[in-house]
């Protein structure tokens, strides 16, 4: 097994820390390391060629974001509750394990659309092994992930995960269509990324509470919160593969020019650019025969109109509406608010 680093409870959140957090750090971080337990073991195969892809793959749980959320939301949905208090249980760490699951086959397979050569600093699957391994093992994670799923003692959440993952498959579709569609329009963008990122962060923050016994109104809420948290990420990671470098950020950028994805910066640039610079900004994109497309030059474009600034803006106001679901004094509640601001001020 690879050495990987103990999953940490949120980086970007130290600032945000104080000693009334300690306990429910602590309780993460033992969750985390359940979630991760519970990863290895689910996942543990008796041949050593799918051991070896599958210990490759564990190099992208990075952040751990989603089983980070659903941990912490069931704190915090106790934390509102008030009686008796469970703390994490071994069903929030079993769904923190499918989610996690579900993000890397996720990841897997964009990486294979995207032809990214590498992710968390690490070679991807398939830059290694070929798109043919790389999109099996990506049907092996999925299903293991539902596998796990099925071992609840109800059958809700995998009714839940399979209706957000089915979704998060339309969304990826939807943002194929509208490869190259230079008239890509706001609501597009959103509806694209809400399903192909944001629900599975929703789900991850309504299971959390649920397996805490909330009800409907709290679910709803904190489901709330992860779409808006979720949405925020995304903007945030476009924002990266647009404007970061690949050591900072650790994984293959300007994928989304190659790739003909348009992101916010450049929906709101073609919108607002008068029509001379929009035409050049269409050329830089590539857009048109004999274009040859100009990363450089499409960035210069953007700030002129303040098309980074809008993105960057849209971004913390999604967070900042997350936060205003989380209110509340209790440590678990405020490291929600402190997760939803995290995500935007990431740098990778
Ligand atoms: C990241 O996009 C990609 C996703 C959030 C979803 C990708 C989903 C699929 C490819 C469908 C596969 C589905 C299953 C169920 C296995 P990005 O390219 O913007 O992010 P990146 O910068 O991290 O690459
Ligand atoms: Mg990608």
């Amino acid at each position: 097994m690879p050495t990987r680093p103990k999953p940490a409870p949120f980086a970007g959140v130290e600032a945000a820390l104080g000693p009334e957090h300690a306990g429910v750090m602590a309780a993460l971080a033992e969750g985390l390391a359940a979630v991760d337990a519970r990863f290895d073991a689910h996942l543990r195969s008796d041949l050593p060629p799918v051991r070896a892809l599958v210990e490759h793959s564990e190099r992208y749980r990075g952040k751990m974001l989603r089983p980070t959320m659903v941990l912490l939301s069931g704190l915090a949905a106790q934390s509102e509750s008030g009686g008796s208090m469970p703390g994490i249980t071994p069903e929030h760490v079993l769904v923190g394990a499918v989610v996690e699951m579900i993000h890397v086959a996720t990841l897997v397979h964009d990486d294979v659309l995207d032809e990214a050569a590498t992710r968390r600093r690490s070679p991807t699957v398939n830059f290694l092994r070929g798109n043919e391994t790389a999109v099996i093992l990506g049907d092996y994670l999925i299903s293991a992930a539902f596998h796990l799923c099925s071992q609840l003692p109800t059958q809700e959440t995998a009714l839940l995960i399979g209706a957000v993952t089915t979704r998060l498959c339309e969304g990826e579709l939807l943002q194929l269509h509208h490869r190259e569609d230079y008239s890509l329009d706001d609501a597009t963008y959103y509806e694209i990324v809400e399903r192909k990122t944001a629900e599975l962060v929703g789900a991850a923050c309504e299971l959390g509470a649920a397996w805490s016994g909330a009800g409907p109104a709290t679910r709803e809420r904190f489901r709330a919160f992860g779409v808006r948290l979720g949405v925020a990420f995304q903007i945030q990671d476009d924002l990266l593969d647009l404007t970061g470098q690949e050591a900072v950020v650790g994984k293959s950028v300007g994928k989304d020019l190659e790739k003909g994805k348009l992101t916010l910066p450049i929906i709101h640039h073609l919108r607002s650019a008068d029509p001379v610079a929009r035409g050049r900004t269409l050329r830089l994109l590539g857009a048109g025969a004999g274009a040859a497309r100009d990363a450089r030059g499409v960035l210069k474009a953007l700030e002129h109109t303040g098309s980074i600034e809008h993105a960057r803006r849209e971004a913390d106001r999604l967070a900042r509406e997350a936060a205003a679901l989380m209110a509340g004094d209790s440590p678990a509640l405020s490291l929600m608010r402190a997760a939803a601001d995290a995500v935007v001020r990431r740098s990778f």
